[in-house]
């Protein structure tokens, strides 16, 4: 086992465990006033790192990359989704690139299941009620939503937090569709009862809920563009837990807007933290601040897995979440 100390620098500020592990371990330089840092400030950190451990919100792109000294070995990111690191270029370079999946599919999931649920049944406007004072009490007519059982759940991107979202819609009722790059194992459509649709144009155009669970790569880029938007089910709804970029957010907004789609239930947008205006301003939609996966169990499990795949690094072996054999 190496006793070597690698400069590691880590672009935001992580769980106070896992940073004093990481101190332990490594030269560790660390962001205590967690402000995400400059393209000028990742060029300066790529130049001296031998491991870099950033997040979604730091953008590697291949002119970053070119920044980088000899000494970057290793970008262990924070975080499952790797659409902020030029893979391609640093494969070129001969940087590994890991992430941290498996860790957060379950608090991912749980958000989806939540936003559904707030989306059907308005769980968001019931609230604002609430606290408003306005609300006169009780009838047989207001805050009315939408039952999930025995509702349509279509699946895009059967991975890992496609399948626990599944697992947990079942339990409401749902019955499971899912268009995915290829079909899954008899054993899991089989245990989920899924229907596989090889044509996501078709399957959109005949489910009642739609959540959207594959990563964001350029082929799934607008993958929900406003061409399919316009295919799904009138007054379907839509929640995206992934990222923004799978989604047309301008052709989504416009569908909330006319009243076309039911509502949307969204954690990530296209260009965060900004946030399309009309989506704002729709009140069938129920946004979160990117935070499918904050809690603090999950935050200290990625950590643990960025340390483990820096140390095995150090070690002299292969770290364990290499993203490009996970992408073969
Ligand atoms: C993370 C995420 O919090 O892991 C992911 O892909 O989208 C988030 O839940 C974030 O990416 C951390 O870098």
């Amino acid at each position: 086992m190496s006793t070597r100390k690698p400069l590691v620098v880590v672009t935001r500020k992580l769980p106070d465990a896992i940073e004093t592990r990481m101190m332990e371990l490594f030269e560790a330089r660390l962001n205590a006033d967690d402000r995400a840092l400059t393209r000028e400030e990742l060029v300066a950190a790529v130049a001296k790192a031998e491991v870099l451990v950033p997040t979604v919100t730091d953008r590697i792109d291949k002119d970053v990359l070119a920044a980088a000294g000899p000494q970057l070995k290793l970008i262990a990111s924070f975080g499952t989704g790797v659409d902020h690191v030029d893979l391609a270029a640093a494969q070129t370079r001969g940087i590994v690139v890991t992430n941290t999946p498996g860790v957060l599919t379950d608090d991912t999931a749980d958000m989806a299941m939540a936003l559904i649920l707030a989306v059907a049944r308005r769980i968001g406007a019931g609230e604002t009620l609430a606290r408003s004072g306005e609300w006169r009490g009780w009838s047989p007519t207001s805050m009315l939503g939408t039952r999930l059982t025995g509702k349509r759940l279509g699946v895009v991107g059967m991975g890992r937090i496609g399948q626990a979202v599944a697992r947990r819609a079942r339990a409401f009722g749902l019955s499971i569709h899912y268009h995915n790059r290829k079909r899954v194992y008899p054993d899991v459509e089989g245990a989920l009862e899924a229907t596989y649709w090889e044509s996501l144009d078709q399957m959109l155009a005949r489910m009642d809920v739609i959540s959207v669970n594959c990563p964001h790569t350029p082929a799934t880029y607008h993958l929900l563009s406003g061409r399919r938007i316009k295919l799904i089910k009138p007054g379907a709804i839509l929640v995206n837990t992934s990222r923004g970029e799978v989604i047309d957010e301008a052709a989504l907004a416009q569908a909330l807007a006319s009243g076309t789609l039911g509502g949307a239930g969204l954690d990530v947008y296209e260009h965060e933290p900004a946030i399309h205006r009309k989506l704002l301003e729709a009140d069938n939609v129920v946004l979160l601040p990117h935070m499918g996966s904050a809690t603090l169990e999950g935050r200290l499990a990625m950590g643990e897995r960025v340390i483990i795949n820096i140390k095995t690094w150090v070690d002299g072996h292969r770290p364990p979440d290499r993203v490009i054999e996970q992408l073969l």
